[in-house]
């Protein structure tokens, strides 16, 4: 039986605190720390880079769970390992050699994983889901936290798992954006085994007991 995991995304996190947030994750039922990094090309948004993720390193007591929504993600992923990540995620949108991706990320002893956009669909994981630790499922359109849930997605991580029943049963599947007990509940239900969630956390009166409730959803 797999398990049933929180990733908070500190894109959501006051950084005026973010210390604070980081230690609250720390001491929280939360699995990872999420982190999305966007570079305003791929996504229509700029967030934070590797220096945000070293300070993160020395004090996180939790994996590093890196999302690069980024347009060129091989020359970043040796310096975002050196950061700190234990996983790095590079969508299938953004890599013409993504066996050759893949590979690389691996070559850093961390987990590989790969995002796919609301449109790409699972077939599309086809040659390459053999060789990944996880799937990322954009539940959103990426560039922004606090958005509205696609409802496609409950169906999408049922195929996906379907897939991955039939060609690498170890895979974890991560679903990414709007994620609240409602959705959480179906996500879960339908496969998922990573639930990133910024705003319901952050946003909560306690934080701590929001990733309780989503992770007993
Ligand atoms: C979108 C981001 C968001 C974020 C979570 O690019 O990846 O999905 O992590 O956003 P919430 O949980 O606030 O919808
Ligand atoms: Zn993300």
């Amino acid at each position: 039986m797999k398990s049933r995991m929180i990733a908070p995304s500190i894109l959501s996190a006051n950084f005026n605190q973010l210390g604070d947030d980081i230690r609250m994750i720390n001491q929280s039922d939360a699995d990872w720390i999420h982190f999305d990094v966007m570079d305003g090309v791929f996504v229509p948004n700029i967030s934070f880079g590797i220096p945000v993720i070293e300070h993160v390193a020395r004090i996180a007591s939790k994996p590093l769970d890196v999302h690069l929504m980024i347009i060129s993600p091989d020359q970043f992923i040796v310096p975002f390992a050196q950061a700190g990540a234990a996983l790095i995620t590079v969508h299938m949108e953004t890599c013409p050699h993504l066996h050759r991706t893949v590979g690389l990320i691996k070559e850093q002893g961390i987990m590989a994983s790969v995002c796919l956009n609301p449109h790409t669909p699972v077939s599309s994981l086809e040659c390459i889901i053999a060789g990944l630790d996880m799937v990322l499922l954009m539940s959103v359109n990426p560039g922004f936290g606090g958005q509205k849930f696609i409802e496609g997605t409950i169906e999408k991580v049922k195929t996906l798992a379907e897939l991955i029943d039939r060609k690498n049963p170890a895979c974890l599947i991560e679903v990414d954006g709007g994620v609240n007990e409602e959705t959480g509940k179906k996500l879960f239900d339908a496969g998922a085994n990573v639930l990133v969630a910024g705003n319901y956390v952050f946003s909560a009166p306690d934080p701590k007991q929001a990733i309780i409730r989503l992770k007993n959803c």
